[in-house]
């Protein structure tokens, strides 16, 4: 795909351009940048069905002003890449407004441009407690790592689980993972048999998965983003005999998000997590959203991207209508703010500005339609981002 898309074409020629720039004088431009292409191309997918779908239900018009959005394509976790494209639409599109980035050093990199151009952005995905410290402008409609560890942490101590290795991301949000899954689960009387990090890009987990079984815990533990390294790392669980040999698989939703749940099979069932989404949520909110998502984008299979893209729309629509132009206005339009997300009632925490929300264990189970599904067997209500506040 090219590198800039835009779902405005502008006309060309002095006369039609001058009509043009009359009639596109309330155009607000929303930068979005994502994966569009690579072995993580399913974000981007995820994050047009999104905004596909909320223009579907609500049209191009927030309040008084039509909203523009130009893609730009930051590949996987990319900092340089992402940096010259949020340049990019700072400077040459005139973005009023940013959006997406899917991985933790992507984010990073784009917080001193927003702080320099006081520009709002909306973080759809990565997921480091610390990326919102980091600029003002940040706001967050995904979840955070420490946010899902702690809740699987505590449910392991409640279900009898008192040793665990923990295998994670060698970076930003596998570090957040493992080190608020080891506090909780230690503070509780757990035990941390081994702590290992893996290259962020590697398919290939056969040493690790080795290393794991020699130690013979109660259970694993882990965060790898999700893609196809988690995919491989559910396989091999099951294919190293982990699984036959009794140690349970815990982790963070994005092992099993619903784009790779088919293909993982019954490697999978069994498997435990904590995330803020599935697409199993039995509310009327996430029953309408599928519905509607289904329509946008016919070929996606809508997953916690999705709905971090969704709600962020939400919020983006918020802010234009309310600020406009105006970004200081705009972020405080919405922080604060409640509503009910596909995901369950959420609210943006002032001291965050990420989203407080229910965290749910799930499990993979067969559905009655035989295809799997994230179950979800236990509810913690209304959790901040624990890595940066308690309660
Ligand atoms: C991140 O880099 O922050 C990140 C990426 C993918 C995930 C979660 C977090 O599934």
């Amino acid at each position: 795909m090219t590198k800039t898309t835009r779902h405005v074409a502008f006309a060309a020629g002095i006369g039609l351009a001058l009509t043009a720039t009359a009639g596109n004088a309330d155009v607000i431009k929303v930068g979005v940048v994502a994966p569009f292409s690579g072995p993580f191309a399913v974000y981007g997918q995820e994050f047009r069905g999104a905004i596909d779908t909320w223009v579907a239900q609500h049209g191009k018009m927030a309040g008084s002003h039509e909203v523009q959005f130009i893609f730009k394509d930051s590949g996987g976790p990319n900092p340089a890449a992402a940096k010259s494209a949020t340049q990019e639409l700072l400077i040459r599109d005139g973005v009023k407004y940013l959006a997406g980035y899917v991985f933790t050093p992507n984010a990073l990199a784009a917080a001193p441009l927003a702080s320099k151009a006081h520009v709002p952005t909306v973080i759809w995905n990565a997921a480091t407690s610390i990326i919102t410290t980091k600029s003002p402008e940040f706001i967050r409609t995904s979840f955070t790592l420490p946010q899902a560890a702690m809740p699987m942490a505590d449910w392991a101590i409640a279900h009898g689980i008192k040793s665990v290795v923990i295998a994670v991301s060698d970076y930003g949000p596998g570090i957040d993972a493992d080190k608020a899954f080891a506090k909780e689960f230690t503070a509780k009387g757990g035990t941390i048999l081994d702590e290992i990090r893996m290259p962020v890009n590697t398919t290939d987990f056969s040493p690790f998965m080795q290393r794991i079984k020699s130690k013979a815990p109660n259970a694993l533990f882990s965060f790898i983003p999700a893609g196809p390294p988690a995919f491989s790392f559910v396989k091999s669980y099951s294919d190293y005999g982990l699984k036959a040999a009794g140690i349970k698989f815990l982790g963070t939703g994005d092992l099993v998000d619903e784009t790779e749940l088919q293909g993982i099979g019954d490697a999978g069932i069994g498997v435990i997590t904590a995330h803020h989404y599935s697409v199993a949520h039995d509310s009327a909110a996430n029953k309408a959203f599928l519905a509607a998502f289904q329509k946008a984008a016919p070929n996606v299979t809508p997953n916690f991207a999705a709905v971090g893209a969704y709600d962020g729309m939400r919020v983006l629509y918020k802010m234009i209508e309310a600020g406009g132009t105006d970004g200081a206005k705009a972020l405080k339009s919405v922080i604060g703010t409640s509503w009910e997300s596909p995901r369950g009632p959420v609210t943006i925490d002032p001291r965050t500005r990420s989203l407080t929300q229910n965290m749910y264990i799930r499990e993979v189970v067969k559905g009655a339609d035989g295809k799997l599904e994230n179950k979800e067997i236990d509810t913690i209500k209304d959790v901040p981002d624990l890595g940066l506040v308690s309660k």
